[in-house]
């Protein structure tokens, strides 16, 4: 299969791969006709930047025992094509959670290509640490560009399977099958370019603080809000994104009747002839249960209970395939709880409210707004 893939991606082709995020549609990321299949293929607007993806150093992956500073000089080497103006902080981040989900945006070189940075100044790189990801980068020599492999605004495919029902006409796509994938939501996006500090573009499982914890160094944050005005090219930044096609609704665990209530006397007065029925995500701990509404008098809808890990890393590994399998259920509405507050939480919850905001038969508009 790598031998295969390989040969496909020297072609021009794209392939899909596992990370340890979400599945990625790779292509060579110093070919213009294979980026442009990228975004063809995802019906991607070609102003959104891709994130290149490197393989780590040898020693690294066969757990030589080696000194830092031999490992940030391989790290450089493989670096150095893509970024010029490499801050010290840079390399700490690199040193403490590479390969792993967090990418780092930085001033790119001049030879790397205008159609993965959307012409602008700056590069988005990571070093995934899937091993079978791993396995193809070093295989293939060179360094891929990878979305995520889903049409554009849509859910993030974390299993092979989800891969090829996002992209079923396009079935001569080679798809390497790495299983589910490890946390589920894409890498959290920090950037550093900017002279005033290193600012979280996209949140994700690597949080903040664990990056103050392992570096010292200070994320700044900012609300969703701002980074869309800040930020406008960080395609996540959309407000409508990784949505479902059925409506999808958040609401706070503890008004969970009100919202039930309401939502019923909502559809009362839109006259349905037959009851809508309703996908209710409940936390699975007893500790979070709401009081589950046997005693609410609905009229108008029917629930069907389902539950949610209620800690956050099996939360976010399931959260994709959960909104998945959730749409092949023909409910008229899913309603999940939110997702508590906390930076735990953040890359999750940040993708849900997403998610609802550009759910619905006609998402895609939304998503491209
Ligand atoms: O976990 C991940 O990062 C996955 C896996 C496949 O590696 N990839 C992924 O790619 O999420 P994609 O294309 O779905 O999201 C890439 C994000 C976009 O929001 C894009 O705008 C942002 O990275 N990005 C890329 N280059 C950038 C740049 N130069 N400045 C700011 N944001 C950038
Ligand atoms: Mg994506």
């Amino acid at each position: 299969m790598i031998t295969e893939a390989v040969r496909r991606l020297k072609n021009g082709d794209v392939v899909a791969f596992p990370t340890e995020t979400v599945y990625g549609l790779g292509a060579d990321a110093t070919n213009n006709l294979a980026i442009q299949k990228i975004y063809a293929v995802k019906d991607r607007p070609s102003h959104h930047p891709l994130i290149v993806h490197l393989a780590a150093p040898m020693m690294l992956l066969a757990n030589a025992k080696t000194t830092t500073d031999v490992l940030a000089d391989a790290w450089l080497q493989i670096i150095s094509p893509w970024v010029r103006d490499l801050p010290p902080a840079a390399m700490q981040l690199i040193l403490a959670f590479w390969p792993g989900p967090l990418t780092l945006v930085l001033k790119k070189d001049k030879h790397v290509l205008d159609t993965i940075t959307g012409g602008q100044s700056t590069v988005a790189i990571r070093s995934p640490s899937h091993p079978l990801a791993q396995e193809l980068l070093a295989a293939f020599g060179e360094a891929l560009v990878a979305p995520s492999a889903n049409r554009f605004g849509k859910v993030s495919p974390t299993r092979a399977a989800d891969v090829y029902a996002e992209f079923g006409n396009e079935s001569e796509i080679l798809v390497l099958d790495g299983g589910d994938c490890e946390f589920g939501i894409e890498s959290t996006i920090v950037d550093l370019t900017a002279s005033e500090g290193i600012r979280l573009l996209r949140p994700g499982m690597i949080t903040p603080s664990s990056i103050y914890a392992k570096t010292g160094l200070h994320i700044d944050t900012f609300k969703s809000s701002e980074q869309e005005t800040v930020s406008p090219r960080v395609s996540g930044s959309f407000k409508a994104h990784y949505a479902p096609n059925t409506p999808l609704q958040l609401y706070q665990t503890d008004k969970l009747n009100t919202s039930l209530n309401e939502l019923d006397a909502q559809i009362a007065v839109q006259n349905h002839l037959r009851k809508l029925r309703i996908g209710l995500g409940v936390w699975e701990s007893t500790a979070n249960l709401p009081t589950v509404p046997s005693h609410i008098a609905l009229s108008s809808v029917q629930l069907e209970i389902f539950t949610l890990p209620s800690d956050h890393l099996s939360f976010a590994n399931s959260l994709y395939r959960t909104l998945r399998d959730l749409d092949l259920q023909n409910y008229d509405i899913i309603l999940l709880p939110e997702p508590p507050a906390g930076e735990v939480w953040d890359g999750a919850r940040d993708r849900l409210q997403r998610a609802a905001f550009g759910s619905g038969p006609s998402s895609a508009n939304q998503a491209s707004n």
